[in-house]
């Protein structure tokens, strides 16, 4: 099949970087957390197949090195539903990372808070999500090396994995939450009377990422670890008006934080 030989082609380019079995995708304004020892490199564009990102704050790059003595795969930048580019765009980068042998995905993500009580800056993990995306990545044929037909999605994000985060986070003295993450298309905010109704829905968190990669994921069966930053209240929930700018600048706020969670965590994952 043709998508399997385009995901074969990228994980071979990345093997030249190393073996890694965690991977951690960065979003919003996230790419600058995470230092690496030993860091080796390679542009989105350098990759066969991998799509490249457009979003001012998305810089598209994915770095093997170490953190604690361990290997891990860095993916600074992302691919969004909402730029134009398919499903199976978006998830090419998690599927390469599945056949390069990585077992364990940490996708981090910036978000709105829509539960009462989060406020701009929180970390958030993820204990679940709800895809109103209106689409699937594993929409079409069956890629049937990868994962099953119809994978369960009882547990997306790891229960095992959430208890060592919220470990981590207490021994660094970080507060962390736990909350359900909603996924639109975007690119245009959400209105006021939406996020009303995603809060009858269940959704404390909601963005346009992470779903269709953690669907992606968990198909071709590696464990997802979820972690969002609450870069602003959800439109309506306070009466300012959001703005690309401020996402940007809260990520940019609490990168430090979340990258002394992620330098701490990923060794222990
Ligand atoms: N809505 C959707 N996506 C987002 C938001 C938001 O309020 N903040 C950061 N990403």
């Amino acid at each position: 099949m043709e998508e399997l030989g385009r995901i074969e082609r990228a994980a071979k380019r990345l093997s030249g970087l190393g073996r890694p079995e965690v991977a951690v995708v960065l979003g919003s304004g996230l790419s600058g957390v995470f230092p690496l020892t030993r860091e080796r490199a390679l542009p989105f564009a350098a990759i066969p197949g991998f799509p490249t990102p457009t979003v001012p704050g998305h810089s598209g790059e994915v770095a093997v090195g170490e953190v604690g003595g361990r290997e891990v795969l860095v993916q600074r930048g992302r691919i969004h539903l909402y730029e134009g580019h398919s499903l199976a765009d978006v998830v090419l980068p998690v599927r390469a990372y599945a056949r390069l042998g990585v077992r364990v995905l940490v996708l981090t993500n910036a978000s709105g808070g829509i539960a009462h009580g989060l406020e701009a800056g929180d970390l958030v993990l993820l204990s679940d999500h709800i895809n109103l995306l209106g689409d699937n990545p594993l929409r079409g044929p069956n890629l049937d090396p990868l994962g099953p037909r119809f994978p369960d999605m009882t547990e997306v994000y790891d229960r095992g994995l959430r208890r060592i985060a919220h470990q981590v986070a207490e021994e660094l003295g970080l507060r962390l939450k736990e909350g359900v993450y909603l996924a639109t298309l975007g690119p245009s905010y959400e209105t006021p009377a939406e996020i009303r109704a995603f809060r009858a829905l269940g959704a404390d968190l909601v963005g346009m990422s992470t779903v269709p990669e953690a669907i992606a994921a968990r198909h071709a069966g590696m464990r997802v670890l979820g972690i969002s930053c609450v870069t602003n209240l959800a439109a309506g929930v306070s009466p300012a008006p959001l703005s690309h700018d401020e996402v940007i600048e809260t990520s940019r706020r609490r990168a430090g934080d979340l990258g002394r969670l992620l330098s701490a965590l990923v060794p222990r994952l």
